[in-house]
């Protein structure tokens, strides 16, 4: 029998209705379209503004745009994970919920997180249930409302994060598609650059954190830039090399959209011709664990069976690292 591969099968999306433009940003805090635009390559991003509702309303909307397309039986799931940085509650897994509102009641779940690397991470978690030969059908979903996390007054943080989700489905692949290599990496020195310092087990909340806005994200923005940019163009050139790649080898980057700055830095290195960039960070902005999945819904119908494809992602923690994956179908 041959080795079994994990490959994705299936591809879904959602992201909420309301456009937050750069120039209503700029009615919000000190900033303007052009420093946004050529700082990050970001133009709008989209809010979930309906009260009541947090990241497993977009997970399941995703995941119900998966199904669908795919035309998938939720009994039919085994396993169900979202990725993500802002769960429903810090208990209660947002997964277990979104798995009995899609009807996958078949499936166990659990939440992921290890920050804008939460989905990348999930790809390794959900490709080895599968190599594994216990699991056939594995939905990994990542999902953030990154705007109830958000202070939107503080300019170094409010311009850059959006929310939405994306969902894929991992099954087993006997021809040798789907995951191929995987290069993860974390270094606590990050905790201090990128962190939300209140609400956890350190400093549960109370009216002083909340007086002091320490239930927010704050980012030195500077410092995890320099960290992303040389970490996340490592780990892929290395990925590269020792799957002996070159950068004609390979048919797409699907990175992280954190920076367009960061994600042109990586597919240097990589020697990639622009038109092999995968980016759509101009629409979402970073949207956290649905930054990768959101590119495969968007880009779907270009991607073809046997593309060779390098994932990249770094993020809080630091979390950073690459995949190679090889595509499983033509959309
Ligand atoms: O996804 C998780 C990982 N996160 C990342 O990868 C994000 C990494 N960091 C970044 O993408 C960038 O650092 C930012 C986009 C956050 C900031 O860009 P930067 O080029 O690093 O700007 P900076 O923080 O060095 O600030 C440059 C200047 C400063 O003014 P002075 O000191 O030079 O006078 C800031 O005060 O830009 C100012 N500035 C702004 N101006 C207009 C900072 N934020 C803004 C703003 N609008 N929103």
């Amino acid at each position: 029998m041959n080795k079994i591969s994990a490959a994705i099968t299936a591809v879904g999306a959602y992201v909420p209705e309301y456009v937050l433009t750069n120039k209503i940003l700029e009615t919000m805090v000190d900033t303007n379209d052009e420093w946004i635009t050529s700082r990050t390559g970001i133009k709008e991003r989209r809010i979930l503004k309906d009260e009541g509702k947090g990241t497993s309303y977009l997970a399941i909307q995703a995941a119900k745009d998966l199904m669908s397309k795919k035309n998938l039986d939720p009994l039919e799931i085994d396993m169900v994970i979202v990725a993500t940085a802002t769960p429903d509650m810090p208990v209660a897994s947002t997964a277990v919920y979104t798995a009995s509102q899609i009807g996958a009641t078949n499936a166990f779940a659990y939440d992921l997180t290890a920050a804008c690397s939460s989905f990348l991470y999930g790809m390794s978690t959900a490709s080895s249930y599968i190599e594994s030969g216990r699991y056939k059908k594995v939905l990994l979903i990542g999902a953030d409302k990154m705007s109830s996390i958000i202070d939107y007054t503080d300019r170094a943080t409010c311009i850059i994060f959006g929310d939405g989700a994306g969902a894929v489905l991992f099954e087993p692949n006997e021809e040798g598609y789907g995951l191929q290599d995987e290069l993860l990496r974390s270094d606590g020195i990050g905790r201090e650059f990128l962190k939300i310092d209140a609400g956890g087990s350190i400093l549960p909340p109370s009216h002083e954190t909340v007086d002091n806005k320490q239930h927010y994200v704050f980012q030195d923005g500077r410092t995890v830039f320099k960290f992303a940019v040389s970490n996340m163009a490592d780990v892929s050139e290395k990925i590269m090399n020792r799957n002996h790649l070159t950068g004609d080898d390979v048919d797409f980057l699907i990175a992280h959209q954190a920076n367009k700055r960061i994600i042109d830095a990586t597919a240097k290195r990589m020697e990639l011709d622009e038109d092999k960039v995968l980016i759509n960070i101009h629409r979402y902005g970073n949207t956290t664990s649905a930054t990768l999945p959101l590119l495969m819904s968007d880009y779907e119908n270009q991607l073809k069976k046997g593309d060779n494809i390098v994932f990249a992602a770094f993020g809080g923690g630091f979390t950073w690292g690459s995949i190679y994956l090889t595509w499983a179908y033509d959309s």
